[in-house]
């Protein structure tokens, strides 16, 4: 059945009103409150958000568009520092899936982040804007 003319006007109202913007910035904030706490459980141990400041791992700041390996002065075993790839959305899934697949003989102890719901939730986490 071909919705109604009208109903597809509504919908498109709906979708542009200031509170269907609220909602869409409601949703992102959700996004990222949850992959914070995802982030804090999986991954705060050892890693921080923040470039200033001193983790066994490297810091994830902006790490989406950099390349593996590439943080100066920290010390990624040979296969991360020769991995010679970017990270991207898909990298940073399978990574979070099965880092050690991904790239073997990395030095990062294995975490199995299976479910891409929450790799979506540390994603959002990793993407918000930071000054
Ligand atoms: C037990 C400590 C530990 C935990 C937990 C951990 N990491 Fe790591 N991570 C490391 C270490 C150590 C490295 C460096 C690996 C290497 O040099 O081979 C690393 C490297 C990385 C890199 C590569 C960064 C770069 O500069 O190329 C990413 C991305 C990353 N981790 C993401 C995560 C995410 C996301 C989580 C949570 C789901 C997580 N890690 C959990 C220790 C950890």
């Amino acid at each position: 059945m071909t919705p109604h003319p009208l109903l597809l006007s509504s919908l498109f109202l709906l979708a542009t009103t200031p509170l269907a913007r609220a909602e869409q910035a409601l949703d992102e904030r959700i996004k990222i409150e949850a992959g914070g706490a995802f982030f804090a459980s999986e991954c705060q141990r050892c890693h921080s958000v923040t470039a200033d400041r001193q983790t066994y791992g490297p810091p994830l700041e902006n790490v989406i568009g950099r390349r593996a390996g590439s943080v100066p002065d920290y010390a990624y075993s040979p296969a991360l520092a020769q991995a010679g790839f970017t990270w991207t959305e898909g990298a940073l899934r399978a990574w979070m899936e099965d880092n050690q697949a991904f790239v073997p003989g990395t030095k990062m102890r294995h975490v199995g982040v299976t479910d891409p719901v929450v790799q979506a939730f540390i994603l959002a986490w990793l993407k918000q804007p930071r000054s």
